[in-house]
């Protein structure tokens, strides 16, 4: 089976995903798999035979060039083959004594943004499971630096963009924080002189947007550390999605300010071309983090704390180093080809959104913004939508899903893949008129 189960991945990584793959429901699947777990168990074959047969049709293909929604993902052959050879090795990358070498591989990836955000070498961090977990965690240290600032105020209060990703609302639920959301402009983006109108001296972190998600934009980073010094707050970049555009260095200067911020996040698993599940929490200065995440216990008294631990920057201890196929594909193609295929997935939306002024009966309502557009059939129900993204969904034609901009449904694109064929996407949404 183990040959079996390599043939299947080697067919599955050089063929790419099947579009027409979807979700099923309970009364699907419960009858296929219900019966999967067993006194005696069902054997190797048969249980592959559920994943190939059924688990991964009744799944949604976001690494296909025609998901463009949410914000899909891109993984390159090269991140995918290597994440199953990552498996194989079984690697506990949770401290310096289990996985050195990983984590000296891993910290040459996080290097390399920190490096693009202008960050020297007190800069570090560690790669999470996911955006919503890295903004958790450097909101954490976020407060954890600022109470050991000033007094501690009867609620503590995080200031950010009311487009800000619904993460840091959670994270908020988690700390037992509040959260004072700024009015965005018509752009979607905070500036900074409405982030000061709605501070309060009980606010311990600015959230910038690196990329919202629902419209692209990105906030006035650099007057928000203005603001962020002035205040002695803790700039925070959420740029789970966008941040991805700074090794474009074109679009790197949207980022200025970034070389002021405390910590941010990004994704390799949205826009930087790494499998599932991966996020690079990075700290302009790691001490910071590793006051407020470590852990200690008697049974991890031998770990030596002289080394790079990378449970000490995050809320985790186990992990699997989970940032090694984002380093291997940039090890592999070059952060070049990295800095190409964003730039080429930029100039893709941009070619999408010409297309859509184009095209009679589409109105383009804004963007791109990085790689996101927002637009509306100027004649259509908000049913008719519904049931146009459904059936396009269904065929495989194109995953292109409503959501809500300023009130009214909208259709909204997010490019991440650089196979993303602009014409196709236009003849599709042509379509809608
Ligand atoms: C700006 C932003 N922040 C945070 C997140 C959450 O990331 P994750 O889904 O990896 O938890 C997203 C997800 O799309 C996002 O776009």
């Amino acid at each position: 089976m183990v040959t079996d189960i390599l043939t299947w991945t080697r067919t599955r990584i050089l063929g790419g995903q099947d579009p027409k793959h979807g979700a099923q429901s309970n009364a699907v699947l419960e009858p296929i798999l219900g019966g999967s777990i067993t006194p005696d168990g069902i054997g190797a074959e048969a249980a592959f035979g559920l994943f190939t047969d059924t688990i991964v049709p009744s799944t949604r293909p976001f690494g296909h060039p025609t998901s463009l929604s949410f914000v899909a993902s891109a993984p390159s052959q090269a991140s995918l083959s290597f994440d199953a050879a990552l498996g194989a090795a079984g690697i506990f990358a949770g401290n310096w004594d289990g996985g050195a070498g990983a984590i000296h591989a891993e910290n040459q990836a996080l290097d390399w943004l920190a490096e693009l955000a202008g960050w020297d070498a007190q800069a570090g961090g560690v790669f999470v499971a996911g955006g919503t977990l890295g903004n958790l965690c450097a909101l954490h240290a976020a407060r954890d630096w600022k109470s050991r600032r000033c007094a501690r105020p009867d609620r503590w209060a995080i200031l950010c963009s009311a487009e800000a990703h619904s993460s840091i609302e959670a994270a908020a639920s988690v700390m037992d924080v509040d959260v004072i959301p700024v009015a965005a402009d018509a752009t979607g983006r905070m500036n900074a002189q409405a982030a000061r109108d709605a501070w309060q001296p009980n606010v311990f972190a600015i959230v910038a947007n690196a990329g919202a998600t629902n419209s692209g934009a990105v906030d006035d980073i650099q007057g928000l550390a203005d603001l962020a010094e002035a205040r002695d707050l803790w700039l925070h970049l959420d740029g789970a999605y966008g941040l991805a555009a700074i090794a474009d260095p074109e679009t790197r200067p949207i980022f200025d300010g970034i070389d002021r911020a405390h910590s941010l996040i990004v994704d390799p698993h949205k826009w930087l071309f790494a499998p599932y599940d991966s996020c690079a929490l990075i700290y302009r200065n790691a001490a910071d983090a590793a006051n407020a995440h470590g852990q200690s216990a008697v049974y991890l008294d031998t770990v030596d704390k002289t080394h790079w631990n990378p449970s000490d920057y995050a809320l985790h201890l186990t992990r699997r180093a989970r940032g090694l196929p984002f380093w291997y594909s940039l090890a592999t193609h070059g952060t070049q080809a990295y800095g190409d295929a964003i730039a080429t997935t930029i100039s893709i939306a941009r070619d999408i959104a010409q297309g859509i002024e184009r095209i009679e009966g589409l109105d383009l309502l804004l963007g791109p913004q990085l790689s996101v557009v927002l637009f509306r059939p100027s004649h259509m129900s908000e049913d008719a939508m519904v049931r146009w993204a459904e059936e396009h969904r269904r065929s495989g034609a194109l995953l292109c899903l409503p959501t809500k901009w300023r009130g009214e449904m909208v259709f909204r694109l997010c490019i991440v893949n650089p196979e993303t064929d602009a014409k196709t996407v236009l003849e599709t949404l042509k379509t809608l008129t």
